[in-house]
């Protein structure tokens, strides 16, 4: 990297590995003291969740495709806001998996385009290294070493955090992600596509206790996790909460019995969530969680999180609220802190792939 002792880095990040397209700079010291972290200049973000509403779910194709027509005015965006231009970019980064592999190429072709057009070099990000990163964006940036719950929409996973590229997986789902346990939770529920958000406030408004539903793997010994068999609880019963009011859809049906099929719903993934956390902190023997993905967005899984570690004298952080689904800013700051960290070398020969399935620890250096 060309850049003169003691000048700042520009990181541009694009992400684009699902249904949402992200673009933000983080600006680092490369001669920064242990502990200063890159900063945020600005982000800029796209949501095609509307666009997908009407198919029940993401359309690879159709993602692919918006993410060509949002990619390049957000990153002008991004620019403008920030009172930078275009050549004071030093590292183009770009999400390289996992993800669909459609949307991923555009990202990486994009910033590949760019990098090779300013003479910069590009890096590519694991979108999970991203997210188990993005606390650092917060006003309460965590320390070394953590353990990770990332619950996201493809993913759930405990990690055990020693340093950037210092992953190790200690247990994961089996099946379902969380966060596919709530789409598909709230699918048969009638709700809009990704309905985790939604069943979430219904759920404020109903009794946890009123279905007894299974908390799959709890006692199983070890810190893997499986949604799909409650899914399927789920399905059985809400079918018999409209065969006893003899009616198809819960449009039909007192609002409340919603509520309450929402709430026992994510009582039993924020159970099964929650102490499997504080057993990997236990097992580990740390005292700092950090969660991260679309899932820590949950209130009741924070709420549960916050008393039950307040009382073990465990410390938890999160991103940003607006940070925890999808966004660019996760992967600007993942690239700086490899550069910080790692020292990672980007690359000048602008021939890329992507990584549609990408295991996170394979990016481990132990
Ligand atoms: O991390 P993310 O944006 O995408 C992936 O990388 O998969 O996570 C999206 C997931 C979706 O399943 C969405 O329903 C879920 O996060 N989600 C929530 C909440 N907000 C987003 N799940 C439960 N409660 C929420 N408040
Ligand atoms: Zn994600």
């Amino acid at each position: 990297m060309d850049i003169a002792s003691g000048e700042r880095i520009f990181v541009i990040g694009v992400e684009s590995s699902c249904d949402e397209t992200g673009v933000a700079l983080v600006a680092l010291n490369p001669e920064a003291t242990e502990g200063t972290l890159p900063v945020l200049l600005s982000h800029a973000l796209h949501s095609q969740i509307e666009m997908h509403q009407a198919y029940g779910g993401v359309v690879p194709e159709l993602a692919s495709r918006d993410h060509i027509r949002r990619v390049l005015p957000l990153a002008r965006r991004v620019l403008a806001t920030s009172g930078l231009s275009l050549g004071a970019i030093d590292v183009v980064a770009f999400t390289r998996g996992p993800g669909l592999a459609g949307a991923l190429l555009v990202g990486a072709g994009v910033a590949c385009a760019l990098g090779a057009a300013l003479g910069k070099p590009v890096l590519g990000v694991h979108h999970l290294e991203g997210h188990l990163l993005s606390p650092f964006l917060s006003d309460d940036p965590p320390k070394f070493p953590f353990v990770a719950l990332l619950v996201s929409g493809g993913h759930t996973q405990l990690m055990r955090v020693d340093g950037v590229g210092k992953y190790k997986l200690l247990g994961e789902s089996i099946d379902d992600a969380a966060g596919e346990a709530f789409d598909k939770s709230a699918k048969l529920m009638g709700l809009a596509y990704p309905g985790g958000a939604q069943l979430a406030r219904l759920a404020e408004q109903g009794n946890p206790k009123a279905y007894a539903l299974p908390r799959p793997l709890l006692h199983s010994g070890d810190l893997n996790f499986s949604f799909a068999g409650l899914k399927t609880a789920v399905l059985v019963q809400s079918q018999k909460i409209l065969a006893s009011y003899g009616e198809k859809e819960f449009d039909a049906l007192p609002a409340q019995l919603l509520c309450d099929l929402a709430a026992s719903t994510q009582a039993a993934i924020v159970e099964v969530l929650v102490k499997k956390s504080l057993r990997a902190l236990a097992d580990e023997k740390l005292t700092r969680l950090v969660v991260a993905g679309g899932v820590g967005a949950n209130m009741e899984l924070r709420k549960q999180l916050n008393s039950l570690c307040a009382s073990k004298s465990i410390r938890v952080h999160y991103p940003e609220m607006h940070l925890c689904t999808d966004n660019g800013a996760m992967i600007a700051m993942a690239a700086a802190m490899r550069i910080q960290s790692t020292q990672q070398k980007a690359n000048l020969d602008y021939a890329f792939d992507v990584k549609p399935r990408w295991p996170l620890d394979a990016l481990s250096t132990f």
